[in-house]
């Protein structure tokens, strides 16, 4: 039997997750990790989280919260390691490494920073320079096939591409070339009240977002206020971005098509098609709560969790950075 292809991927614990977050990301990893078709590692890059100032106590509260949701979202810890970038000290070593072999003016191009650097002129930090390069120390570390990444991360992934074959050129065959995995079904879920924009929780109208924890009633009253448009009818077209999106949600919730969904609502008004959106997301986000309240109170399980992930991530990062300390010279201790 063909081995298995491995996937790495990895969030940020860096606060509250939006449903656009679990809908692009998370769901996906779920869905991966049930084809039985791939060997998935699951990673929470906190290290990647305080490249922006982060207060201690609400970083590891974020930290164990974000676990606990991947849980509850249905990512099963048996089957896959779930664990923390921190815990694994080889991600720092081989970010070293690949820090040598890589350049200024590579990183310099990366819009990510050019944005972060705006967004956060009182801390530009070296991390937040160096940010793509842990990021390619824990892509390859795993020497990972396929990365699910969404559409900001892509050129990080094709920056880990360019340093993983400069570094197999220069000091022989050492690392695996990953390939970006987009997932079949990818809706882009956008703001509530700006449609044409991203879902984020950055926005400073929280009416944008639904967050997967917010109170049940909360999440149907920000779906009721929802921007939609004058017209009447629940289909896609120019100037429905509003409805339009409200579809992608329902049909990332209910596995209903476009087409199915226009059908389904034909004739009906947005009072009624809302309504039911904000069913079927409460549907799919309240037993993911629950779940997710019994698990936070378990630590002990929580707990249990994280050290076999690390523990299984640290038997494979381990061979690559003996073999990259041994490849660039280094005595061995
Ligand atoms: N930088 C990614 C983000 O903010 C998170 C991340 C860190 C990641 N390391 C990764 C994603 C490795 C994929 C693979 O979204």
């Amino acid at each position: 039997m063909a081995e298995k292809k491995r996937i790495l991927s990895g969030i940020q614990p860096s606060g509250a997750m939006t449903l656009g977050n679990y809908v692009g990301a998370l769901r996906n990893w779920v869905e991966l990790q049930k084809t039985d078709e791939y060997e998935c590692f699951y990673m929470l890059a906190d290290m990647h989280t305080i490249t922006v100032r982060q207060e201690a106590k609400v970083l590891r509260k974020n930290a164990l919260d974000l676990l606990a949701l991947f849980i509850a979202a249905g990512i099963d810890p048996e089957k896959s390691p779930v664990f923390f970038q921190s815990h694994v000290p080889q991600h720092a070593q081989l970010s070293w490494v690949l820090n040598c072999n890589t350049y200024m003016g590579e990183l310099s191009r990366m819009t990510q920073f050019k944005d972060k650097c705006s967004k956060h002129a009182d801390n530009i930090n070296a991390g937040l320079f160096t940010y793509p390069v842990l990021m390619a120390a824990d892509i390859l570390l795993y020497q990972a096939d396929l990365v699910p990444v969404g559409q900001d991360q892509k050129q990080h992934l094709e920056l880990t591409r360019d340093i993983a074959k400069r570094f197999n050129n220069a000091y022989s065959e050492t690392f695996k070339i990953p390939e970006p995995y987009i997932p079949k079904v990818g809706a882009r879920i956008m703001s509530l009240q700006e449609p044409t924009q991203k879902m984020s929780k950055s926005d400073v109208n929280e009416n944008g977002y639904i967050l997967m924890l917010d109170p049940v009633d909360t999440i149907v009253k920000k779906i009721k206020r929802a921007v939609t448009d004058s017209g009447a009818e629940v289909c896609r077209g120019e100037g429905k971005e509003g409805i339009e999106n409200l579809m992608s949600i329902y049909s990332a919730v209910t596995g209903s098509s476009m087409d199915e969904i226009e059908r389904e609502f034909d004739g009906k008004g947005y009072g009624d098609f809302k309504a039911a959106v904000a069913e079927a997301v409460v549907a799919a986000i309240e037993p993911i709560q629950k779940k997710y309240a019994e698990l936070t109170a378990n630590r002990d399980y929580l707990e249990s969790v994280y050290r076999r992930g690390a523990e299984l991530a640290e038997r494979v990062a381990y061979k690559t950075v003996a073999k990259v300390y041994r490849k660039v010279g280094f005595i061995q201790p």
